[in-house]
């Protein structure tokens, strides 16, 4: 019996010295331990042994279809791995030696300022929001306490759109109304948004800009609370200290309202073009949020107060990188532009 076992030993090893590729190997494998391969037949063959060899006849043809499989599962590994160098080999090589000139972009300088501010108020627990552009007359005008024909109207004129009632905001403070009806109070949220005037150009004046509005809404929210805030942000922004003051000014939807300002960082305060001569550059429009406005935001202002500012995004981003001429941001210059980073 045992020379039937040596046969089949002498059939694989002839065949396995013969084959080339993996599967030729897969077809022996069938072959030998498939289902109906040598290996089974010769187990088929125990129940003609003599019982006393059915002992020594099993182990041996064991033995034979652990050495078959481990034969069979190195050769096929070796050709795989042949086959694959062989792949490779074909391929198509690349030429290292070509020389490569990839552009990578940059950010817009406005980007650059408003991620960092982003940041910085996110750590006083302001959260983000965004804001159409296009919004109505009650967003822009009436919920900020600016009703129909009243004069204030002038200083913001904008472009309208044939819709009715649609127009491009003039400030993102035309986010606040929807932004309180939102969350309700208490409410600290930043919304950075570009706003859109219809005004004349110059070094200091563009009809499309960015500002970035601010507004914490709490129990006994004061002054105090908003001076502590602009403060901290700005010295962030240019990480030196920075010289402001604080003017009154007049906005309908704050009361009392301030003008903040900062002494111009472009010509050190002795006057430019890019502070209209004056030395100091109007930054940080802000103010105690009007009751009216808070009533329009659902807000019962006898139990809340609190403050907002409009942060001129475009004009800080003039001075943190001495920008001198306010046309360049909308230039569409890529010269100017992709010089900004981010320290
Ligand atoms: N929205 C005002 C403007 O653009 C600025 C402002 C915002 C003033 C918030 C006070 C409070 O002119």
């Amino acid at each position: 019996m045992n020379s039937k076992v040596t046969e089949i030993k002498n059939l694989f090893d002839a065949k396995i010295s013969s084959v080339t590729t993996s599967d030729n190997v897969e077809e022996l494998r069938v072959e030998f331990l498939g289902k109906k391969g040598h290996i089974a037949a010769l187990m088929g063959e125990l129940k003609n042994v003599p019982n006393e060899e059915k002992k020594e006849f099993g182990r041996v043809v064991n033995v034979l279809k652990q050495e078959i499989e481990q034969t069979i599962s190195e050769k096929k590994d070796a050709l795989i791995k042949e086959e694959q160098q062989k792949i490779i080999d074909s391929a198509e090589q690349y030429d290292e030696s070509l020389p490569y000139d990839i552009q990578t972009g940059s950010y817009h300088p406005i980007t650059l300022v408003s991620r960092d501010l982003e940041r910085i108020f996110a750590s006083m627990g302001f959260s983000i929001e965004d804001y159409s552009e296009i919004v109505d007359d009650y967003h822009c005008f009436e919920a900020l306490n600016i009703p129909k024909h009243h004069p204030a109207r002038d200083m913001q004129d904008t472009y309208y759109l044939s819709t009715e009632n649609q127009l491009l905001k003039t400030h993102t403070s035309a986010a606040q109304n929807a932004i309180m009806k939102k969350y309700g109070a208490p409410l600290r949220a930043i919304f950075p948004g570009r706003c859109f005037r219809n005004e004349s150009t110059d070094a200091s004046h563009e009809n499309t800009f960015f500002q970035m509005e601010g507004i914490m809404i709490d129990k006994d929210i004061s002054i105090s609370n908003l001076i502590y805030f602009m403060k901290t942000m700005l010295s962030e922004v240019f990480q030196k200290d920075v010289t402001v003051r604080l003017r009154p000014g007049f906005f309908p939807f704050v009361e009392p309202g301030f003008e903040l300002d900062i002494k111009c960082l472009i010509c050190g305060g002795d006057g430019c073009p890019s502070c209209k001569n004056s030395g100091w550059l109007e930054l940080c429009p802000c103010g105690m949020i009007h009751p009216n406005v808070l009533r329009h935001g659902g807000i019962d202002p006898e139990e809340y107060t609190g403050f907002a500012f409009g942060l001129g995004l475009t004009r800080l981003a003039m001075m943190k990188y001495g920008v001198k001429d306010i046309r360049m941001f909308n230039s569409g210059s890529l010269k100017s532009l992709s010089q900004f980073k981010n320290e």
